[in-house]
């Protein structure tokens, strides 16, 4: 059985936990939060041993295996380096850093210390990936939009005049970190990195982004991602080739649902959500890498994240954004 701890006791750590509690082969094990306040009510529901507020305690605690961290986004590379550097597994929640050259640290650290580490996009260990991704490689596309807003009750405590995390610099925020990550993951895995990338967005004062338009250009398709948190509508990602077109209704981070139309046929690709919980995939196979010991599966998926920040890297300067990580990089 392996032992798992938790950084951070925002939302996504609940549906992690969820996925943790229904799985035969981990279990919670502690969570490390800077309050011990806000962890009492996770570690409540879903019966958790420990609560940790001593990084020390967390890195030289014998009885964790794996760690999974949910700070927020320019704490994710460092917290990882030196958990790994303690022998720790770790998986990372997106994006895995501020930028390539952290995510390269993370790659670097996970080679020289024989750990598995991965980023999680739930959107690559969803169990219809592969299916949808087998159907897009036996047609030619020509034009790729895709849509994923979430108006974001933080983006009315920045027009209130406060900056939460996932809009501060310094903490390597905006939706091209937020949503745009899921885009730049799925396209990446689906047709390579990109000849091009340019990114359109509107800003805040500080320089981050609240939407923006993505464009990725290959030798012989383009693909167009629009992403926002200040407004919001429909999620939608439409392939469209010569007399072929792929429809995925509800976009990047809903199952990957998918159907395709051909010469006025259309056939399913993908159907419904095929697992309960959205983070049941990438946990299943993240348990799978440690306990089989695969860290060639686990380095594939690292080389994967460092190229997606590299892309991430290059849309960000297109548009003007930079983050204090950027010149100081938070590492050990
Ligand atoms: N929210 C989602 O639905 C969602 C979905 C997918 C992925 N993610 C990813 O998960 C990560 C966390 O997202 P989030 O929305 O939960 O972020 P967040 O609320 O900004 O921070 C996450 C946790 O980190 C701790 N934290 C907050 N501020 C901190 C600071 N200044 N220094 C150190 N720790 C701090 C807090 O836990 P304590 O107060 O307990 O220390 C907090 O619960 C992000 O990287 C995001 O991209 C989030």
């Amino acid at each position: 059985m392996l032992r798992a701890a938790v950084i951070g006791t925002g939302s996504i750590v609940r549906f992690f936990l969820e996925s943790i509690h229904q799985h035969p082969r981990v279990q919670a094990q502690a969570v490390w939060t800077r309050n011990s306040e806000h962890a009492a009510g996770l570690a409540d529901d879903f019966q958790i041993p420990e609560i940790l507020t001593s990084w020390e305690a967390l890195k030289h605690h014998a009885d964790i295996d794996v760690v999974y961290i949910a700070s927020p986004n320019s704490l994710h590379a460092g917290q990882a380096v030196d958990l790994l550097a303690h022998g720790k597994h770790v998986l990372i929640e997106k994006p895995i850093a501020s930028n390539a050259k952290e995510a390269a640290a993370v790659q670097q650290a996970a080679r020289r210390y024989k750990k598995i580490a991965a980023e999680a996009v739930t959107t690559l260990y969803t169990p219809g990936f592969n299916a949808l991704k087998e159907a897009v490689s036996r047609e030619s596309w020509n034009l790729v939009q895709a849509n994923f807003s979430q108006y974001s009750s933080r983006y009315d405590q920045l027009k209130a005049g406060s900056t939460p995390n996932v809009f501060s610099p310094d903490f390597s925020g905006g939706v091209l970190m937020d949503l745009q990550i899921y885009h730049l993951h799925l396209f990446h895995a689906l047709f390579g990195p990109p000849a091009e990338i340019s990114y359109h967005a509107s800003l805040t004062q500080e320089g981050i982004d609240t939407s923006g338009l993505l464009t990725m250009r290959y030798p012989d398709k383009t693909i167009s991602a629009a992403a926002a948190k200040d407004v919001d509508t429909e999620d939608f990602i439409q392939f469209q080739g010569e007399g072929v077109s792929l429809r995925v209704p509800h976009g990047v981070n809903a199952g990957l649902e998918a159907f395709m139309d051909k010469r006025g046929q259309t056939r399913s690709i993908v159907q419904g959500p095929l697992q309960e919980r959205l983070m049941d995939g990438e946990l299943d196979t993240f348990c799978r890498w440690i306990e089989e010991g695969n860290l060639e599966a686990a380095d594939r998926s690292l080389s994967h994240s460092v190229e997606v920040m590299s892309s991430a890297d290059s849309a960000r300067a297109a548009a003007g954004i930079h983050f204090p990580a950027d010149r100081h990089p938070r590492l050990p």
